[in-house]
């Protein structure tokens, strides 16, 4: 086992898996050069980051689908913070504007992409969903601390105190920078309800308009059955000490609302009081109802 398996470092207040991270790759991806054609998927984790890494290498390949079937999407898009980060930075492909990702905060990265226009995507989901895709991630992934019970995560999700900090801060902190970045909202949800009106949404955004025919061609490789059987994104490639997907499967169900499943009545409710002391006077315009 890889004796950073169980570390865990602390930047800027925030835990991170030491397995991916170090203090180093996460000072580095706060001080990274950006240049105004890249393009920077910010979510936090469960969000649908790798849905949208699929989406991206997908309107930049213009059919060419070498790198959706080799590459995998940490190589096609990869995490600017973590350690591999130095090494798959040598060899992203030089056809594409450059691609990346982060889950970090909006506080670390703002200052290094105020001075770029960098095209921002932040890609949210409803949050009671996003922390049962987190639960079943901590059972899965060798590198997460294994969850004591749920009612505890959702006492952790809420305090802000698990990895990667509170899901609230980070929306609201990048939110609160729409006005300042050159930065496109998405959520899990539109994405689900509407692909083929967000895809073209994103196309957009990015300043290249696909043909209907090529809409085709990214729904196909973005949905939830395709995705599930290509090892370049569903981590099968992994061994189980990294991720078990015997315990369950790294895409587990790809659907909205699946938290109705798991929150009790009195979770539900402490879940909403939270949610509305720190985001109702948010000012944001949020596509979810809570209940
Ligand atoms: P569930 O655990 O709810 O199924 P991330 O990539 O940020 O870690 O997010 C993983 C979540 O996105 C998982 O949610 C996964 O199933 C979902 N996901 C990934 N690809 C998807 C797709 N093509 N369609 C719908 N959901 C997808």
């Amino acid at each position: 086992m890889s004796e950073r398996m169980n570390t865990t470092v602390i930047f800027d207040g925030i835990r991170f898996p030491g397995f991916i991270h170090t203090l180093e790759s996460l000072k580095a991806a706060s001080a990274f050069q950006f240049q105004d054609k890249d393009v920077l998927l910010v979510t936090f984790p469960k969000s649908g980051t790798t849905w949208m890494q699929q989406v991206l290498s997908l309107i930049f390949c213009e059919g060419h689908l070498w790198p959706i079937h080799h590459l995998p999407n940490w190589a096609r898009v990869p995490w600017i913070e973590q350690i591999s980060f130095s090494q798959v930075f040598q060899e992203l492909r030089s056809s594409w504007p450059r691609l990346f990702t982060s889950h970090l905060s909006a506080k670390v990265l703002a200052p290094a992409l105020m001075k770029s226009k960098v095209k921002v995507v932040y890609m949210a989901r409803n949050p009671k969903d996003t922390l049962v895709s987190f639960y079943h991630f901590h059972r899965i992934a060798g590198f997460m601390p294994d969850p004591s019970s749920f009612e505890d995560f959702v006492d952790e999700f809420l305090e802000g105190t698990g990895f990667f900090g509170s899901w609230f801060d980070h929306v609201k902190g990048w939110l609160g920078l729409q006005k300042d970045l050159n930065l496109l909202f998405v959520t899990y949800e539109e994405l689900h309800q509407e692909p083929r009106r967000t895809i073209q949404k994103l196309s957009e955004f990015l300043e290249h308009p696909l043909r209907p025919e090529e809409e085709d061609v990214v729904l196909q490789h973005c949905s939830f059955s395709f995705m599930s059987q290509s090892n370049m994104v569903n981590y099968s490639v992994l061994s189980n000490e990294i991720m078990d997907q015997r315990k369950g499967k790294f895409l587990r169900k790809g659907v909205v609302g699946d938290w109705r499943e798991h929150f009790t009545p009195e979770l539900n409710k402490k879940f909403n009081a939270v949610y509305q002391s720190k985001m109702g006077d948010s000012g944001l315009c949020l596509p979810w109802t809570m209940d």
